[in-house]
Protein backbone atom coordinates (compact mmCIF):
# COMPACT_ATOMS: atom_id res chain seq x y z
CA UNK A 1 0.00 0.00 0.00
CA UNK A 2 3.00 2.59 -0.49
CA UNK A 3 1.56 4.06 -3.64
CA UNK A 4 -1.38 5.39 -1.50
CA UNK A 5 0.46 6.13 1.54
CA UNK A 6 2.66 8.48 -0.79
CA UNK A 7 -0.21 9.82 -2.74
CA UNK A 8 -1.55 11.50 0.86
CA UNK A 9 1.81 12.92 1.23
CA UNK A 10 1.12 16.19 0.34
CA UNK A 11 -2.16 16.27 2.42
CA UNK A 12 -0.23 15.35 5.16
CA UNK A 13 2.65 17.52 4.86
CA UNK A 14 -0.15 20.34 4.96
CA UNK A 15 -1.64 19.14 7.95
CA UNK A 16 1.57 19.11 9.82
CA UNK A 17 2.10 22.41 9.54
CA UNK A 18 -1.54 23.00 11.32
CA UNK A 19 -1.96 23.80 15.00
CA UNK A 20 -4.64 21.38 15.87
CA UNK A 21 -2.15 18.54 16.40
CA UNK A 22 -4.72 15.84 17.96
CA UNK A 23 -6.17 15.80 14.48
CA UNK A 24 -3.53 15.98 12.46
CA UNK A 25 -1.81 12.50 14.33
CA UNK A 26 -5.47 11.48 13.51
CA UNK A 27 -5.49 12.16 9.95
CA UNK A 28 -2.27 9.96 10.02
CA UNK A 29 -2.94 7.09 11.87
CA UNK A 30 -5.81 7.29 9.78
CA UNK A 31 -4.13 7.40 6.20
CA UNK A 32 -1.53 4.73 7.59
CA UNK A 33 -3.96 2.37 8.60
CA UNK A 34 -4.83 2.32 4.92
CA UNK A 35 -1.75 0.27 4.18
CA UNK A 36 -3.55 -2.73 6.42
CA UNK A 37 -6.34 -2.84 3.53
CA UNK A 38 -7.61 -6.08 3.04
CA UNK A 39 -6.03 -7.54 0.14
CA UNK A 40 -6.81 -11.32 0.95
CA UNK A 41 -10.37 -11.21 -0.81
CA UNK A 42 -12.78 -13.56 0.86
CA UNK A 43 -14.01 -14.71 -2.02
CA UNK A 44 -11.00 -14.79 -4.01
CA UNK A 45 -9.22 -16.99 -1.88
CA UNK A 46 -11.86 -19.59 -2.20
CA UNK A 47 -10.51 -19.97 -5.47
CA UNK A 48 -7.52 -21.53 -5.87
CA UNK A 49 -4.60 -21.54 -9.35
CA UNK A 50 -5.60 -22.57 -12.22
CA UNK A 51 -4.68 -25.65 -13.42
CA UNK A 52 -4.85 -25.16 -17.26
CA UNK A 53 -2.78 -21.55 -16.21
CA UNK A 54 0.70 -23.75 -16.57
CA UNK A 55 -0.09 -25.80 -19.72
CA UNK A 56 -1.58 -22.42 -20.99
CA UNK A 57 1.63 -20.53 -20.38
CA UNK A 58 3.56 -22.70 -21.85
CA UNK A 59 1.39 -22.69 -24.67
CA UNK A 60 2.00 -18.48 -25.28
CA UNK A 61 5.59 -18.94 -24.83
CA UNK A 62 5.90 -21.68 -27.63
CA UNK A 63 3.96 -19.36 -29.59
CA UNK A 64 5.92 -16.26 -29.09
CA UNK A 65 8.60 -18.53 -29.99
CA UNK A 66 6.60 -18.79 -33.39
CA UNK A 67 5.73 -22.66 -32.82
CA UNK A 68 2.35 -23.79 -34.37
CA UNK A 69 0.87 -25.46 -31.45
CA UNK A 70 -2.23 -27.83 -32.57
CA UNK A 71 -4.45 -26.47 -29.67
CA UNK A 72 -7.03 -28.74 -28.45
CA UNK A 73 -7.03 -27.02 -24.94
CA UNK A 74 -10.30 -25.32 -24.16
CA UNK A 75 -13.89 -25.96 -25.68
CA UNK A 76 -14.06 -23.54 -27.80
CA UNK A 77 -16.20 -23.63 -30.95
CA UNK A 78 -14.04 -22.63 -34.28
CA UNK A 79 -16.90 -22.91 -36.54
CA UNK A 80 -18.47 -20.16 -37.78
CA UNK A 81 -22.11 -19.05 -37.16
CA UNK A 82 -24.54 -20.07 -39.65
CA UNK A 83 -25.03 -16.81 -41.99
CA UNK A 84 -28.80 -16.26 -41.66
CA UNK A 85 -28.26 -15.57 -38.01
CA UNK A 86 -25.27 -13.30 -38.51
CA UNK A 87 -27.89 -11.79 -41.09
CA UNK A 88 -30.60 -11.63 -38.25
CA UNK A 89 -27.96 -9.93 -36.14
CA UNK A 90 -26.76 -6.96 -38.48
CA UNK A 91 -30.35 -6.74 -39.54
CA UNK A 92 -31.48 -6.05 -36.10
CA UNK A 93 -28.43 -3.91 -34.96
CA UNK A 94 -29.58 -1.41 -37.89
CA UNK A 95 -32.84 -0.69 -36.09
CA UNK A 96 -31.98 2.38 -34.06
CA UNK A 97 -34.22 1.18 -31.10
CA UNK A 98 -32.15 -2.34 -30.76
CA UNK A 99 -29.44 0.08 -28.65
CA UNK A 100 -31.39 0.44 -25.94
CA UNK A 101 -31.87 -1.78 -22.24
CA UNK A 102 -33.55 -5.12 -23.14
CA UNK A 103 -35.02 -7.38 -21.04
CA UNK A 104 -33.40 -9.09 -18.40
CA UNK A 105 -35.11 -12.48 -18.30
CA UNK A 106 -35.14 -12.49 -22.33
CA UNK A 107 -38.21 -10.94 -25.08
CA UNK A 108 -41.18 -12.88 -25.40
CA UNK A 109 -40.10 -14.13 -28.32
CA UNK A 110 -36.90 -15.44 -27.88
CA UNK A 111 -38.26 -17.15 -24.75
CA UNK A 112 -41.31 -18.16 -27.15
CA UNK A 113 -38.51 -20.15 -29.33
CA UNK A 114 -37.01 -21.63 -26.24
CA UNK A 115 -40.34 -23.27 -25.37
CA UNK A 116 -40.57 -24.21 -28.72
CA UNK A 117 -37.32 -26.21 -29.16
CA UNK A 118 -37.93 -28.17 -25.99
CA UNK A 119 -41.26 -29.18 -27.79
CA UNK A 120 -39.84 -30.38 -30.68
CA UNK A 121 -37.09 -31.67 -29.67
CA UNK A 122 -37.77 -33.34 -26.32
CA UNK A 123 -41.76 -33.35 -26.09
CA UNK A 124 -41.73 -31.27 -23.38
CA UNK A 125 -44.03 -28.61 -22.69
CA UNK A 126 -42.98 -25.55 -21.02
CA UNK A 127 -44.90 -22.06 -20.12
CA UNK A 128 -42.30 -19.31 -21.89
CA UNK A 129 -43.14 -16.93 -19.13
CA UNK A 130 -42.85 -19.19 -16.37
CA UNK A 131 -40.67 -21.65 -17.12
CA UNK A 132 -38.05 -20.55 -19.36
CA UNK A 133 -35.36 -17.54 -18.64
CA UNK A 134 -32.47 -16.27 -21.22
CA UNK A 135 -29.30 -16.12 -19.94
CA UNK A 136 -26.06 -14.79 -21.12
CA UNK A 137 -24.46 -18.17 -21.68
CA UNK A 138 -25.04 -21.19 -19.69
CA UNK A 139 -22.52 -20.60 -17.59
CA UNK A 140 -23.80 -17.30 -16.45
CA UNK A 141 -27.22 -18.88 -15.52
CA UNK A 142 -25.69 -21.77 -13.72
CA UNK A 143 -23.67 -19.05 -11.90
CA UNK A 144 -26.04 -17.05 -10.50
CA UNK A 145 -28.75 -19.51 -10.01
CA UNK A 146 -26.39 -21.30 -7.38
CA UNK A 147 -26.09 -17.36 -5.81
CA UNK A 148 -29.72 -17.07 -5.90
CA UNK A 149 -30.53 -20.53 -3.69
CA UNK A 150 -27.15 -20.69 -1.64
CA UNK A 151 -26.95 -19.75 1.83
CA UNK A 152 -23.29 -20.17 3.18
CA UNK A 153 -22.69 -23.28 4.50
CA UNK A 154 -24.77 -25.54 2.54
CA UNK A 155 -24.05 -28.46 1.03
CA UNK A 156 -24.07 -29.30 -2.82
CA UNK A 157 -23.67 -32.33 -4.51
CA UNK A 158 -21.54 -31.67 -7.43
CA UNK A 159 -19.59 -34.44 -9.70
CA UNK A 160 -16.01 -35.27 -9.77
CA UNK A 161 -14.51 -34.23 -12.55
CA UNK A 162 -16.43 -31.83 -13.61
CA UNK A 163 -16.87 -28.76 -16.14
CA UNK A 164 -15.39 -26.13 -13.10
CA UNK A 165 -18.34 -23.87 -12.58
CA UNK A 166 -20.10 -26.66 -11.47
CA UNK A 167 -17.85 -26.65 -8.18
CA UNK A 168 -16.87 -22.94 -8.00
CA UNK A 169 -20.52 -21.24 -9.21
CA UNK A 170 -21.39 -22.82 -5.29
CA UNK A 171 -17.86 -21.95 -4.16
CA UNK A 172 -18.32 -18.59 -5.15
CA UNK A 173 -21.67 -18.22 -3.38
CA UNK A 174 -20.60 -19.47 -0.34
CA UNK A 175 -21.66 -23.40 -0.27
CA UNK A 176 -19.51 -26.24 0.87
CA UNK A 177 -18.91 -28.49 -1.83
CA UNK A 178 -18.92 -32.54 -1.93
CA UNK A 179 -16.95 -33.73 -4.55
CA UNK A 180 -18.67 -36.67 -5.74
CA UNK A 181 -17.02 -39.47 -8.07
CA UNK A 182 -18.58 -39.06 -11.58
CA UNK A 183 -16.03 -41.58 -13.34
CA UNK A 184 -19.07 -43.31 -14.76
CA UNK A 185 -22.83 -42.61 -14.35
CA UNK A 186 -23.58 -45.48 -12.35
CA UNK A 187 -20.52 -44.48 -10.13
CA UNK A 188 -22.38 -40.86 -9.62
CA UNK A 189 -25.35 -42.27 -9.03
CA UNK A 190 -24.06 -44.57 -5.99
CA UNK A 191 -21.78 -41.87 -4.54
CA UNK A 192 -25.08 -39.55 -3.85
CA UNK A 193 -26.56 -42.02 -2.39
CA UNK A 194 -23.49 -42.38 -0.18
CA UNK A 195 -23.01 -38.51 0.55
CA UNK A 196 -26.48 -38.17 1.60
CA UNK A 197 -26.79 -40.15 3.96
CA UNK A 198 -23.08 -38.46 5.43
CA UNK A 199 -24.02 -34.98 4.89
CA UNK A 200 -24.65 -32.42 8.05
CA UNK A 201 -26.60 -30.27 6.69
CA UNK A 202 -28.86 -32.17 4.03
CA UNK A 203 -27.19 -31.33 0.34
CA UNK A 204 -29.61 -28.35 -0.97
CA UNK A 205 -28.72 -29.02 -4.73
CA UNK A 206 -27.02 -31.77 -7.17
CA UNK A 207 -25.72 -31.16 -10.33
CA UNK A 208 -25.76 -33.70 -13.33
CA UNK A 209 -24.14 -32.93 -16.65
CA UNK A 210 -24.67 -35.34 -19.39
CA UNK A 211 -23.02 -35.19 -22.54
CA UNK A 212 -20.52 -34.57 -19.78
CA UNK A 213 -17.59 -32.21 -20.10
CA UNK A 214 -15.02 -33.72 -19.53
CA UNK A 215 -15.82 -36.98 -19.84
CA UNK A 216 -18.37 -36.92 -23.10
CA UNK A 217 -20.35 -39.64 -21.08
CA UNK A 218 -24.08 -39.95 -21.88
CA UNK A 219 -26.53 -41.08 -19.92
CA UNK A 220 -30.43 -42.54 -20.60
CA UNK A 221 -33.77 -41.26 -19.57
CA UNK A 222 -33.25 -44.31 -16.68
CA UNK A 223 -30.89 -42.27 -15.18
CA UNK A 224 -33.20 -39.40 -15.26
CA UNK A 225 -35.66 -41.68 -13.54
CA UNK A 226 -33.16 -42.27 -10.70
CA UNK A 227 -31.83 -38.61 -9.89
CA UNK A 228 -35.60 -37.30 -10.17
CA UNK A 229 -36.88 -39.78 -7.62
CA UNK A 230 -33.75 -39.77 -5.62
CA UNK A 231 -34.23 -35.82 -5.20
CA UNK A 232 -37.86 -35.94 -4.44
CA UNK A 233 -36.93 -38.55 -1.63
CA UNK A 234 -34.47 -36.37 -0.07
CA UNK A 235 -35.67 -33.03 -1.11
CA UNK A 236 -32.98 -31.84 -3.01
CA UNK A 237 -32.81 -29.20 -6.10
CA UNK A 238 -31.13 -31.07 -9.61
CA UNK A 239 -29.42 -28.93 -11.59
CA UNK A 240 -29.35 -30.45 -14.96
CA UNK A 241 -26.35 -28.70 -17.65
CA UNK A 242 -26.99 -29.77 -21.22
CA UNK A 243 -24.65 -27.61 -22.92
CA UNK A 244 -23.94 -30.45 -25.56
CA UNK A 245 -28.14 -31.36 -26.04
CA UNK A 246 -27.54 -31.36 -29.55
CA UNK A 247 -23.57 -32.83 -29.89
CA UNK A 248 -24.42 -36.16 -30.47
CA UNK A 249 -22.89 -38.86 -32.40
CA UNK A 250 -25.60 -41.82 -32.11
CA UNK A 251 -28.48 -40.59 -34.05
CA UNK A 252 -30.67 -43.25 -32.49
CA UNK A 253 -29.91 -42.06 -29.14
CA UNK A 254 -30.05 -38.22 -28.99
CA UNK A 255 -29.04 -37.06 -25.52
CA UNK A 256 -32.61 -36.65 -23.31
CA UNK A 257 -33.60 -33.75 -20.81
CA UNK A 258 -34.52 -34.59 -17.40
CA UNK A 259 -38.24 -32.78 -18.20
CA UNK A 260 -38.81 -36.66 -20.13
CA UNK A 261 -39.55 -37.95 -16.75
CA UNK A 262 -42.73 -37.27 -15.14
CA UNK A 263 -42.54 -34.42 -12.26
CA UNK A 264 -39.09 -33.29 -13.26
CA UNK A 265 -40.51 -30.06 -13.40
CA UNK A 266 -40.58 -30.15 -9.14
CA UNK A 267 -37.51 -30.84 -8.54
CA UNK A 268 -34.91 -29.86 -11.61
CA UNK A 269 -34.06 -26.78 -13.66
CA UNK A 270 -31.73 -27.38 -17.05
CA UNK A 271 -29.31 -25.48 -18.65
CA UNK A 272 -28.93 -25.38 -22.37
CA UNK A 273 -26.66 -23.37 -24.66
CA UNK A 274 -26.69 -22.30 -27.79
CA UNK A 275 -22.80 -22.04 -27.83
CA UNK A 276 -22.14 -25.82 -29.30
CA UNK A 277 -25.91 -26.34 -31.24
CA UNK A 278 -25.09 -23.03 -33.37
CA UNK A 279 -21.54 -22.23 -32.86
CA UNK A 280 -22.36 -18.67 -31.18
CA UNK A 281 -19.81 -19.12 -28.31
CA UNK A 282 -18.98 -15.65 -27.97
CA UNK A 283 -22.25 -14.63 -28.90
CA UNK A 284 -23.14 -15.69 -25.00
CA UNK A 285 -26.48 -16.55 -25.11
CA UNK A 286 -28.12 -19.87 -22.90
CA UNK A 287 -31.22 -20.45 -21.34
CA UNK A 288 -32.97 -22.10 -17.98
CA UNK A 289 -35.76 -24.15 -18.18
CA UNK A 290 -37.82 -26.06 -15.89
CA UNK A 291 -39.08 -25.36 -12.03
CA UNK A 292 -40.60 -21.89 -11.62
CA UNK A 293 -39.23 -21.50 -8.05
CA UNK A 294 -36.06 -21.76 -9.47
CA UNK A 295 -36.52 -19.91 -12.78
CA UNK A 296 -37.98 -16.89 -10.71
CA UNK A 297 -35.04 -16.94 -7.87
CA UNK A 298 -32.75 -16.77 -10.94
CA UNK A 299 -34.87 -14.21 -12.90
CA UNK A 300 -35.31 -12.21 -9.47
CA UNK A 301 -31.04 -12.07 -9.03
CA UNK A 302 -30.29 -11.10 -12.82
CA UNK A 303 -33.12 -8.51 -12.85
CA UNK A 304 -30.50 -6.45 -10.24
CA UNK A 305 -27.42 -7.54 -12.20
CA UNK A 306 -28.07 -7.33 -16.08
CA UNK A 307 -30.39 -5.80 -18.66
CA UNK A 308 -30.10 -8.93 -20.33
CA UNK A 309 -28.20 -9.55 -23.99
CA UNK A 310 -28.08 -7.15 -26.50
CA UNK A 311 -31.65 -7.15 -28.00
CA UNK A 312 -30.37 -7.93 -31.56
CA UNK A 313 -28.36 -10.30 -29.68
CA UNK A 314 -31.81 -12.30 -28.96
CA UNK A 315 -33.28 -11.50 -31.86
CA UNK A 316 -30.41 -13.60 -33.82
CA UNK A 317 -31.25 -16.24 -30.70
CA UNK A 318 -34.40 -16.35 -31.78
CA UNK A 319 -33.54 -17.13 -36.00
CA UNK A 320 -31.44 -19.67 -34.37
CA UNK A 321 -33.85 -21.87 -32.73
CA UNK A 322 -36.51 -21.29 -35.19
CA UNK A 323 -34.95 -21.25 -38.35
CA UNK A 324 -33.22 -23.59 -40.36
CA UNK A 325 -31.66 -26.61 -38.23
CA UNK A 326 -29.50 -28.05 -40.67
CA UNK A 327 -26.37 -25.70 -39.64
CA UNK A 328 -27.46 -27.92 -36.62
CA UNK A 329 -26.80 -30.98 -38.52
CA UNK A 330 -23.70 -30.55 -40.19
CA UNK A 331 -22.25 -29.22 -37.04
CA UNK A 332 -22.63 -32.63 -35.14
CA UNK A 333 -21.43 -33.91 -38.60
CA UNK A 334 -18.08 -32.13 -38.55
CA UNK A 335 -17.42 -33.21 -34.35
CA UNK A 336 -18.09 -36.61 -35.48
CA UNK A 337 -15.89 -36.41 -38.51
CA UNK A 338 -13.18 -35.21 -36.32
CA UNK A 339 -13.72 -37.37 -33.64
CA UNK A 340 -13.53 -40.59 -36.05
CA UNK A 341 -10.26 -38.89 -37.55
CA UNK A 342 -8.49 -38.43 -33.84
CA UNK A 343 -9.06 -41.73 -32.79
CA UNK A 344 -8.23 -43.88 -35.47
CA UNK A 345 -5.11 -41.94 -36.02
CA UNK A 346 -4.13 -41.62 -32.45
CA UNK A 347 -4.50 -45.08 -32.76
CA UNK A 348 -2.33 -45.64 -35.35
CA UNK A 349 0.38 -43.44 -33.14
CA UNK A 350 -0.16 -46.23 -30.25
CA UNK A 351 -2.51 -43.88 -28.50
CA UNK A 352 -5.65 -46.02 -27.61
CA UNK A 353 -8.64 -43.25 -26.83
CA UNK A 354 -12.74 -44.55 -26.60
CA UNK A 355 -14.64 -43.14 -29.08
CA UNK A 356 -16.84 -40.48 -27.55
CA UNK A 357 -20.75 -41.30 -27.99
CA UNK A 358 -21.34 -36.61 -28.01
CA UNK A 359 -19.98 -34.00 -26.61
CA UNK A 360 -17.11 -32.05 -28.83
CA UNK A 361 -14.43 -33.86 -26.14
CA UNK A 362 -12.54 -37.20 -26.19
CA UNK A 363 -11.17 -38.26 -22.83
CA UNK A 364 -8.27 -39.60 -23.60
CA UNK A 365 -6.92 -41.89 -20.50
CA UNK A 366 -2.65 -41.03 -20.48
CA UNK A 367 -0.63 -43.72 -22.61
CA UNK A 368 0.56 -46.02 -19.97
CA UNK A 369 4.18 -44.90 -20.69
CA UNK A 370 3.42 -41.61 -19.43
CA UNK A 371 1.06 -42.66 -16.67
CA UNK A 372 3.05 -41.99 -13.33
CA UNK A 373 3.57 -38.79 -14.22
CA UNK A 374 0.21 -37.73 -14.10
CA UNK A 375 -2.20 -35.58 -16.26
CA UNK A 376 -0.48 -32.35 -16.15
CA UNK A 377 3.23 -33.49 -16.52
CA UNK A 378 1.66 -35.15 -19.74
CA UNK A 379 0.21 -32.52 -21.04
CA UNK A 380 3.29 -30.00 -20.37
CA UNK A 381 5.42 -32.69 -22.38
CA UNK A 382 3.07 -33.32 -25.18
CA UNK A 383 3.24 -29.32 -25.20
CA UNK A 384 6.42 -29.39 -25.46
CA UNK A 385 7.39 -32.21 -27.61
CA UNK A 386 4.37 -32.77 -29.99
CA UNK A 387 3.43 -29.03 -29.78
CA UNK A 388 0.56 -30.09 -29.29
CA UNK A 389 -2.37 -28.84 -26.50
CA UNK A 390 -5.02 -30.52 -24.15
CA UNK A 391 -6.63 -30.17 -20.77
CA UNK A 392 -4.98 -31.69 -18.01
CA UNK A 393 -7.45 -34.14 -16.37
CA UNK A 394 -6.83 -32.91 -12.66
CA UNK A 395 -7.86 -29.54 -13.87
CA UNK A 396 -11.62 -31.14 -13.55
CA UNK A 397 -11.42 -32.62 -10.58
CA UNK A 398 -9.05 -35.42 -8.35
CA UNK A 399 -11.31 -37.65 -10.13
CA UNK A 400 -9.88 -36.54 -13.23
CA UNK A 401 -6.99 -37.61 -13.09
CA UNK A 402 -5.14 -40.42 -15.42
CA UNK A 403 -6.56 -38.21 -18.49
CA UNK A 404 -6.22 -35.93 -20.35
CA UNK A 405 -9.10 -33.86 -22.07
CA UNK A 406 -8.88 -33.17 -26.01
CA UNK A 407 -11.43 -30.44 -27.57
CA UNK A 408 -12.65 -31.46 -31.40
CA UNK A 409 -11.88 -27.79 -32.37
CA UNK A 410 -8.85 -28.33 -35.03
CA UNK A 411 -9.70 -29.45 -38.14
CA UNK A 412 -9.19 -33.18 -39.71
CA UNK A 413 -6.48 -32.39 -41.32
CA UNK A 414 -4.67 -30.87 -37.83
CA UNK A 415 -5.68 -33.77 -36.02
CA UNK A 416 -3.67 -35.72 -38.17
CA UNK A 417 -0.58 -33.66 -38.02
CA UNK A 418 -1.12 -33.71 -34.55
CA UNK A 419 -1.15 -37.64 -33.89
CA UNK A 420 2.24 -37.58 -36.44
CA UNK A 421 3.49 -35.41 -33.85
CA UNK A 422 2.36 -38.03 -30.95
CA UNK A 423 3.48 -40.90 -32.57
CA UNK A 424 7.61 -39.12 -32.78
CA UNK A 425 6.77 -38.58 -29.02
CA UNK A 426 5.75 -41.42 -27.94
CA UNK A 427 8.07 -43.39 -29.88
CA UNK A 428 11.42 -41.97 -28.21
CA UNK A 429 12.69 -43.30 -25.20
CA UNK A 430 11.68 -41.45 -22.09
CA UNK A 431 15.12 -40.23 -21.52
CA UNK A 432 15.23 -38.75 -24.73
CA UNK A 433 12.47 -36.11 -23.71
CA UNK A 434 13.41 -35.69 -19.86
CA UNK A 435 11.34 -33.13 -18.33
CA UNK A 436 13.55 -30.13 -18.59
CA UNK A 437 13.22 -28.72 -15.48
CA UNK A 438 13.23 -24.82 -16.85
CA UNK A 439 10.83 -25.57 -19.10
CA UNK A 440 8.71 -27.15 -16.75
CA UNK A 441 8.32 -24.35 -13.86
C1 LIG B 1 -20.84 -28.56 -19.64
C2 LIG B 1 -20.78 -27.12 -20.01
N1 LIG B 1 -21.69 -26.30 -19.51
C3 LIG B 1 -21.70 -24.99 -19.82
C4 LIG B 1 -20.74 -24.46 -20.64
C5 LIG B 1 -20.77 -22.99 -20.91
O1 LIG B 1 -21.47 -22.72 -22.05
P1 LIG B 1 -21.96 -21.26 -22.40
O2 LIG B 1 -21.11 -20.79 -23.51
O3 LIG B 1 -23.40 -21.42 -22.77
O4 LIG B 1 -21.81 -20.42 -21.16
C6 LIG B 1 -19.77 -25.26 -21.20
C7 LIG B 1 -18.72 -24.68 -22.06
O5 LIG B 1 -17.78 -25.27 -22.44
C8 LIG B 1 -19.78 -26.63 -20.86
O6 LIG B 1 -18.86 -27.46 -21.34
Amino acid sequence: MAVAVNACRSDIDALHNRPDGFAVRAMIARRKSSSAMQTDFHRIRRLPPYVFEEVNRLKAEARARGEDIIDFGMGNPDMPTPQHIIDKLIETARDPRSNRYSASRGIKGLRRAMAAYYERRFGVTLNPDSEVIATLGSKEGFANLAQAITAPGDTILVPNPAYPIHAFGFILAGAAIRHVNATSPEEYLRGLDRAVRHSVPKPTALVVNYPSNPTAQVVGLDFYKEIVAFAKKHEIWVLSDLAYADIYFDDANPPPSIFQVDGAKEVAVEFQSLSKSYAMPGWRMGFAAGNKTLIAALGRIKSYLDYGAYTPVQVAATAALNGPQDCVDGMRAIYKARRDVLVESMARAGWNIPSPPASMFAWAPIPESHRDGGSLEFAKQLLIHAKVAVAPGLGFGEYGEGYVRIALVENEHRIRQAARNVKKFLSLRSNEHPCTPELMK
